[in-house]
């Protein structure tokens, strides 16, 4: 657990105790599951086990309500296993970016060759209501930092893979598709700040997610974003932004964009 030491070292070490934990040697797809997405963990499959974050090397106690702490090994209908991550550090927990990307390359080191990466966000489309599903095309990072270190010049094209947003979209044809924007937070941007990510192309705002993808592709999985929309961004509404609504907003929207997420990874399972 020493932040001095290779982080893929840890990485290994934590699947090995996950695999010691929940008896399962090897996971197929891993899900990161974010504001409004947990329910998602009962719906996929059958829970064979549910290992406290905290007894895994390099993992860190929740901070917030609506994050659920657990790492849960789940065995999907076709036979395959899932890793469902519920147990996210945010960057703006300040524990550094190793921190931040340690699931996703303990997911990895657990043989996931599949990464999905899921979020409560902002809007900047005045058309996504709250509780809008949004598969992410791209992003922005806004964070100023990376989870890569020395000369790892890791290409980022296609990075939220076409292939699996295609998969999704023949679950649901409505889902609409943007890109997310990472800022570092805690505070919710500006209205100015909101403006300046339309300016360059952003349609979502967030505080997780692309610092994620990037470790993923790193680690050489197949990445598949999705935003639930919890509210507009600032300035987008005239309401102030309270995180109480955002959690009540993925609480209302969580049965619906649960199921629609079941399907999903059925799909990209089944092949
Ligand atoms: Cl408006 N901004 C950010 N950065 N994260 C959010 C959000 C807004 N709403 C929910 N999560």
């Amino acid at each position: 657990d020493d932040p001095a030491a290779d982080p893929f070292a840890i990485a290994k070490q934590a699947a090995a105790q996950l695999a010691e934990a929940t008896g399962v040697e090897r996971h197929d797809i891993a899900l990161t599951l974010g504001s409004g997405w947990a329910k998602a963990a009962d719906l996929i499959g059958e829970t064979t086990a549910t290992v406290a974050a905290t007894e895994i090397i390099g993992f860190s106690k929740p901070a917030l309500t609506g994050h659920v702490g657990t790492l849960r090994s789940v065995l999907l209908p076709n036979g395959k296993r899932a890793l469902v991550i519920g147990a996210r550090t945010h960057f703006y927990e300040g524990h550094g970016v190793r921190r931040v990307v340690h699931s996703v390359r303990t997911a990895a080191a657990a043989g996931a060759t599949t990464m999905i990466l899921t979020n409560g966000a902002g809007g900047i489309r005045e058309s996504w209501t709250p509780g809008t599903p949004v598969l992410i095309s791209d992003h922005i990072n806004l964070t100023a930092a990376s989870p890569l270190e020395g000369a790892t010049f890791v290409d980022l094209t296609d990075l939220y893979a076409r292939r699996l947003r295609d998969l999704a979209r023949s679950v649901d044809p409505e889902l609409d598709e943007g890109v997310y924007t990472q800022f570092r937070g805690p505070h919710y941007e500006t209205p100015a700040e909101v403006q300046m990510a339309k300016t360059i192309g952003g349609h979502i705002v967030g505080m997780s997610t692309a610092l994620e993808a990037i470790a993923a592709r790193e680690s050489g999985m197949e990445i598949l974003g999705l935003s639930l929309i919890t509210n507009l961004a600032a300035g987008i509404s005239s309401e102030p932004l309270s995180h109480g609504e955002v959690l009540q907003a993925g609480q209302d929207a969580e049965p619906v964009i649960s199921a629609l997420l079941a399907r999903i990874v059925a799909r990209i399972t089944e092949e």
